[in-house]
């Protein structure tokens, strides 16, 4: 299985996960990304049993209404039963690396909200160590220099994403050479920094499941 077949054979498992689950007040939160995208895309298949969606990001939304899936404003629900989404790292402790499509803070903010969390990932995600892909933070435009010097002296290479804005209307820089031993201090650090939105670690809330695309099938992973 090639890196393509592993990401659709997660989003085929993440259908049968949540399918049997579904009833008239299921709330599902979608994520962002190549992954969530083909997830979206078997939603379409079941789109007659699916109650309300809440997305992640526009690019999503737009994904979901182009299959008629209905799209809700997060207010406009009193809760997400279900996030489904993908991830740049993931270490057993299924504390992740997301936002390297730069919706890490509305995919936070769903997160924050959603019962449950399944991610959905390849095995090349799967690290000892968070820190080998880049961190992304969110951050105020403002601050961008100011929040720079500040990553350089948590020991980061912090670097502008150029010509990205988020759907908030702020920008990424991506904490490069930045291992990530402590995830939990680590993002409550970041995000103390004053001009920060967030940071791309979910490890105060990490996924509670994984489905692993794997050269052997998918693997369901649960925090160690
Ligand atoms: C977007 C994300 C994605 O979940 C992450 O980048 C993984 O993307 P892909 O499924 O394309 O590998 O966090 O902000």
């Amino acid at each position: 299985m090639d890196q393509q077949q592993m990401k659709q054979a997660v989003a085929d498992a993440a259908l049968e996960y949540i399918r049997s689950k579904l009833d008239n007040d299921t709330v599902l939160g979608i994520g962002t990304g190549s992954t969530a995208n083909l997830f979206i895309d078997n939603l379409a298949s079941i789109k007659g049993h699916i109650n309300a969606t809440v997305a992640s990001s526009e690019a999503s939304a737009a994904r979901l209404k182009s299959h008629g899936i209905p799209v809700y404003d997060l207010n406009s629900v009193n809760q997400v039963d279900f996030y489904i989404d993908g991830a740049d790292e993931s270490n057993s402790a299924l504390q992740l690396i997301k936002g390297g499509g730069a919706a890490l803070t509305r995919e936070k903010i769903v997160t924050a909200v959603a019962e449950q969390f399944i991610c959905i990932a390849d095995e090349s995600k799967l690290v000892h160590t968070l820190g080998q892909f880049p961190l992304p933070v969110e951050v105020i435009p403002m601050a961008r220099s100011h929040v720079a010097r500040e990553l350089v002296k948590l020991g980061g290479d912090p670097v502008y994403r150029e010509g990205v804005v988020t759907d908030n209307g702020n920008i990424i820089l991506d904490v490069y050479n930045f291992s990530i031993p402590k995830p939990l201090e680590t993002e409550a650090r970041i995000n103390n920094i004053t001009g920060v939105v967030t940071n791309g670690l979910f490890a105060l809330k990490p996924a509670d499941v994984l489905l692993l695309g794997t050269a052997g099938g998918v693997k369901t992973l649960r925090a160690e």
